[in-house]
């Protein structure tokens, strides 16, 4: 018997990086998984991939997280296709990173936007959806070392991450008494083209080559190198089986002993 066998999970920004690690994993414990993203050409690409390896599992939605519309129309085709949704993963975000002085309202709101309001009111759509068809369900929002604590040229980005870690205590104890478990994974650095852009941000203002910020923050974990995104998959299944049912609105440090707490 897989670990998640008959469930069926949700995952936006599913087309690369972790989200994708994520709906593979998933797909071998046996659920089906539906991979929501902005990038609906690489999300299609991903869904193919994982029905040829892995067994008829996954099926790519399109979907901005910033878009009403497109969330509600989203959970609506997810639950349509597959009957319901069982588990959820706000996956998708976006990094930016500026000194304070450089900060634009621009900016700001487009990261707020999809990595906040994008996590809530998904959360929100997906929670209504199992409160209404009496659903016990799993929601796992994507945090980040990043919302521990602030970095010097990551404002934004550390604060939209706090907020996610809020929420999810948040939604956590709302949602309980519906047997809805809202948990979040707060990875440290994970090596893929998300990280290959938060390079180009240091590079462009520490003044570094490219490559060498990455160098600098894989020796520097204490287990000795940067996360794989598989290294966050057994968490991620984890937090979504019922091994997980007593776990209420915690946020779990996967980040090779960058952080405690
Ligand atoms: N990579 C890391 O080092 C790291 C560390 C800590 C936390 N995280 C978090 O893990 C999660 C996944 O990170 P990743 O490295 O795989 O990132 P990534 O940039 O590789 O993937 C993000 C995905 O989100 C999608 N996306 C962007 N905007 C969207 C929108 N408006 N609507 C729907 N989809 C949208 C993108 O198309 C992309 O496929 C993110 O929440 C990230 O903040 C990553």
């Amino acid at each position: 018997m897989k670990r998640l066998d008959g469930k069926t999970a949700l995952i936006t920004g599913a087309a690369r990086g972790i989200g994708l690690a994520f709906a593979r994993a998933y797909a071998l414990e046996g659920a089906r998984v539906a991979i929501a993203d902005i990038d609906y050409e690489r999300a299609n690409a991903a869904a193919y991939e994982i029905n040829k390896k892995i067994g008829d599992y996954a099926i790519a939605i399109e979907l901005d997280v910033t878009d009403q519309a497109s969330i509600d129309a989203c959970v609506e085709r997810c639950a349509s296709l597959f009957g319901q949704v069982d588990i959820l993963i706000n996956n998708a975000a976006i990094f930016s990173a500026a000194p304070i002085s450089e900060i634009t309202r621009a900016d700001y709101h487009r990261v707020f936007d999809i990595n906040v309001s994008g996590t809530l009111f998904t959360l929100q759509a997906v929670a209504k959806h199992m409160v209404d068809r009496g659903i016990k369900g799993k929601i796992i929002n994507m945090a980040s070392q990043a919302g521990r604590r602030g970095e010097s040229l990551v404002s934004v980005y550390c604060a939209s991450k706090a907020a996610v870690i809020s929420l999810t205590q948040s939604a956590g104890l709302n949602l309980i008494q519906h047997g809805i478990n809202v948990n979040a994974i707060a990875p440290g650095v994970v090596d893929g083209e998300h990280w290959d852009g938060v390079d180009a941000f240091f590079a462009k203002y520490e003044g570094k080559p490219l490559g060498q910020k990455k160098k600098e923050v894989s020796a520097s974990v204490p287990f000795g190198r940067m996360a794989t995104a598989d290294d966050l998959t057994g968490m991620a299944v984890f937090l979504a089986s019922s091994d997980s049912n007593y776990i209420v609105a915690q946020t779990y440090n996967v980040d090779g002993g960058n952080w405690m707490s």
